[in-house]
């Protein structure tokens, strides 16, 4: 089977190709008209004479509507001044389907309408920029792991407890019982990386979000790598390699989508390892310092994310945030009780959190008091705290949101662009 696409076109200069795709424009100019044919793969613009195409399909220019699918068949010539360097003259054009009058038109729409129609707003040029860097970033994230030995571990969605507190929870009906779609594989991934080692887990995960901001999904995905015998020192190391490794495979793979989301591509150039370290206690001097209002103690706000992240170039990781801000499992620094051995990654450029992690609490008692503390139920987490019970080793670990890594790296305003279909508190459908 030989299958032609648009972004291969190069390697069939002079050569009679079939395309199969939809018409993203048209332009008419009398004797000649121009089809810009888009495949998903790329665009291209074909050329219709009376002198090189037969007559039907000539006669198409009246018929054909935006988003109509047709397959062109037509000589590939180079032309500097064309998209891509290349266009097609046709030879024949058929229409499979012409469509109906397409809301999407080259007028300005509101964001609303836009997302309302999401199924058809992927189709634009700007949404396969972001969803090919996407990919590539997602495809980055699993060759970086796999690289590195770690093995794919697949965790439960519908889950019987709470990982990041009860407050964001969606609860769903489970037979006789109840079950939460989960916020996190960090627990089992815990689990099997006691049995593996060095695993991951990337899944979709799911936050009752209560604030509606641009940094907020009801429904994000995360990649949860998980290592036994990890300290936070080399949680933190791995979370910098995976991230200097992600910008430069989108730097080498996705120059040319970068440039159609116009993003500044010299601020990702700008980023350099090993990445600024701040103890939570600096990070509050420095703050203060900004004139922000906020007292030790304080969890950051997205504003203080921005100011920090604003203040390098690189990701900066900080780290030792005060233990009672934190979750349950985060082990506290032996020296310094009052911290959790935790680490946030802040992006540049005002994006804040991207990466969550910690060393996680290995001794048995301790969780137990912690989890009391806490108000949880002990007889939901026996499982896990078997982990404990059994070769409890020093392990570390860390969630990395896709989404927010997605926005910051396409120089997204808004986290909902970053997914092919967002839910947030106000968005069901499509
Ligand atoms: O900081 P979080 O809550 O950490 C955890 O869930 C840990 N269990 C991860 C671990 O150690 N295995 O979430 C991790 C990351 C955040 O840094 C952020 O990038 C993203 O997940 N995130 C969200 N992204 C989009 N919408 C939301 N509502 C998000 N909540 C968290
Ligand atoms: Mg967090």
């Amino acid at each position: 089977m030989h299958e032609y696409f648009i972004q291969n076109v190069r390697f069939h200069e002079d050569e009679v190709v079939t395309l199969k795709g939809w018409v993203y424009n048209l332009r008419k100019s009398g004797k000649i008209w121009f089809l810009l044919l888009r495949d998903g793969t790329g665009i291209i613009q074909c050329v219709v004479t009376k002198h090189d195409c037969d007559e039907a399909s000539f006669d198409l220019k009246d018929v054909l509507t935006q988003e109509s699918s047709v397959i062109v068949t037509g000589l590939v010539r180079a032309d500097d001044r064309a998209e891509g360097g290349y266009e097609l003259i046709a030879h024949k054009v058929e229409l499979v389907s012409l469509a109906q009058e397409y809301p999407i038109t080259k007028k300005e729409h509101g964001i609303e309408f836009l997302m309302d129609h999401r199924h058809l707003w992927l189709r634009s040029r700007r949404q396969h920029a972001i969803m090919r860097i996407r990919h590539t970033i997602i495809k980055s994230i699993r060759t970086f792991f796999d690289q590195r030995d770690f093995i794919l571990v697949d965790t439960p969605i519908f889950q019987k407890m709470a990982t990041e507190g009860t407050a964001t929870l969606f609860e769903t009906e489970y037979y006789d019982d109840k079950a939460y779609l989960t916020q996190s594989g960090q627990l089992y991934a815990e689990a099997a990386a006691l049995a593996l080692g060095k695993v991951y887990c990337f899944g979709p995960t799911f936050r009752a979000e209560k604030s509606k901001t641009r940094r907020h999904l009801t429904e994000f995905w995360m990649v949860e790598p998980e290592m036994a015998y990890y300290d936070l020192e080399m949680d933190m190391d791995l979370a910098e390699e995976m991230i200097m490794y992600i910008v430069a495979e989108v730097l080498l793979n996705r120059r040319q989508e970068l440039e159609t989301l116009e993003r500044d591509i010299s601020k990702l150039e700008a980023i350099r390892t090993p990445f600024p370290r701040m103890h939570y206690a600096d990070a509050i001097k420095l703050l203060q310092e900004k004139g922000e209002d906020i007292p030790w103690g304080d969890d950051f706000g997205a504003p203080h994310e921005t100011i920090i992240g604003e203040s390098h170039s690189s990701p900066v990781l900080v780290h030792h945030y005060p233990a009672d801000i934190k979750a349950f499992y985060m082990k506290r620094d032996a020296e310094e009780p009052k911290y959790a051995l935790a680490v946030d990654m802040l992006a540049p450029e005002g994006y804040g959190e991207i990466i969550g992690g910690s060393q996680r609490e290995d001794d048995l008692n301790v969780l137990l008091e912690r989890m009391k503390a806490e108000g949880m139920a002990p007889e939901n987490y026996q499982w896990y705290l078997d982990l404990r019970r059994y070769g409890s080793v020093p392990h570390s670990g860390f969630g990395l949101g896709l989404e927010r890594t997605v926005a910051w790296i396409c120089g997204l305003k808004h986290i909902r662009e970053a997914i092919p279909f967002p839910r947030t508190m106000t968005r069901l459908t499509p």
